[in-house]
């Protein structure tokens, strides 16, 4: 990526994307603070209906802060105990309160803050885009994370450990690390259902695609 000339990536742009993976397999080597805020700070670089930024970012960086996080993802523990080696856990949230707040606002008008009017949540969105950001600045930086889900059953005592109010929505984990060197390669049959833009992108008219 350039502008005026300059450099602005370490890495290719592409290169970022195209290496992206989710990786559940972490050394417990640590990562510098910088790059942990680096990470953090692109999350507020993301879009956001009407600038709302109606989003919040629970960073756990001390072993002990992570102990206390896994304790609610049995799964992972179970089926990739080593993603508890990752130096930083991430777990975005979701605030609905601040979107229903900004569009009552004059230049947007829903006074009655009616959830119907919304083609879509858009705060769950943002916080994904804010997601997706830090997930692509961790590979930028070197390194390497994953998006995981919390299930709904841990999600109670998640939220009552760390003390996140009732109308913060958690959306999930993420993990950023260095991956362990006996990561196993990407399953070919991973790669074989990737879609491909001639199933589902439609040019100019649902269906077509050439
Ligand atoms: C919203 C969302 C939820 C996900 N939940 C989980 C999860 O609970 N556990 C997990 O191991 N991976 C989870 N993933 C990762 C996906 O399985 C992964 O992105 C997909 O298999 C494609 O692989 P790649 O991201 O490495 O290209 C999730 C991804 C997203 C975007």
């Amino acid at each position: 990526m350039t502008r005026r000339g300059a450099r602005l990536s370490r890495m290719e742009f592409t290169e970022v994307v195209r290496r992206r993976r989710m990786i559940r397999h972490y050394s417990d080597e640590p990562i510098s603070p910088d790059a942990i805020e680096r990470i953090l700070a692109s999350a507020l670089r993301a879009p956001s209906a009407g600038f709302s930024q109606g989003w919040a970012f629970l960073a756990l960086t001390t072993p002990e802060d992570r102990a206390r996080f896994w304790t609610f993802i049995p799964t992972r523990v179970e089926q990739t105990p080593t993603m508890q080696l990752a130096p930083l856990v991430i777990v975005p949230l979701a605030h609905k309160a601040t979107y229903l707040e900004r569009y009552a606002e004059a230049d947007k008008g829903w006074e009655d803050r009616a959830e119907a009017r919304w083609p879509a949540p858009y705060w769950f969105i943002d916080t994904g885009m804010a997601s997706l950001l830090m997930l692509l600045t961790a590979v930028d930086e070197g390194l390497d994370a994953c998006f995981f889900g919390i299930q709904p059953d841990q999600l109670g005592p998640f939220r009552a450990e760390f003390g996140i109010p009732d109308d913060y929505a958690p959306l999930g984990g993420i993990t950023v690390g260095h991956r362990a060197p006996d990561t196993p390669p990407q399953a070919d049959a991973v790669e074989k259902r990737r879609r491909l833009a001639e199933s589902v992108v439609h040019r100019g008219h649902f269906g077509v695609h050439a």
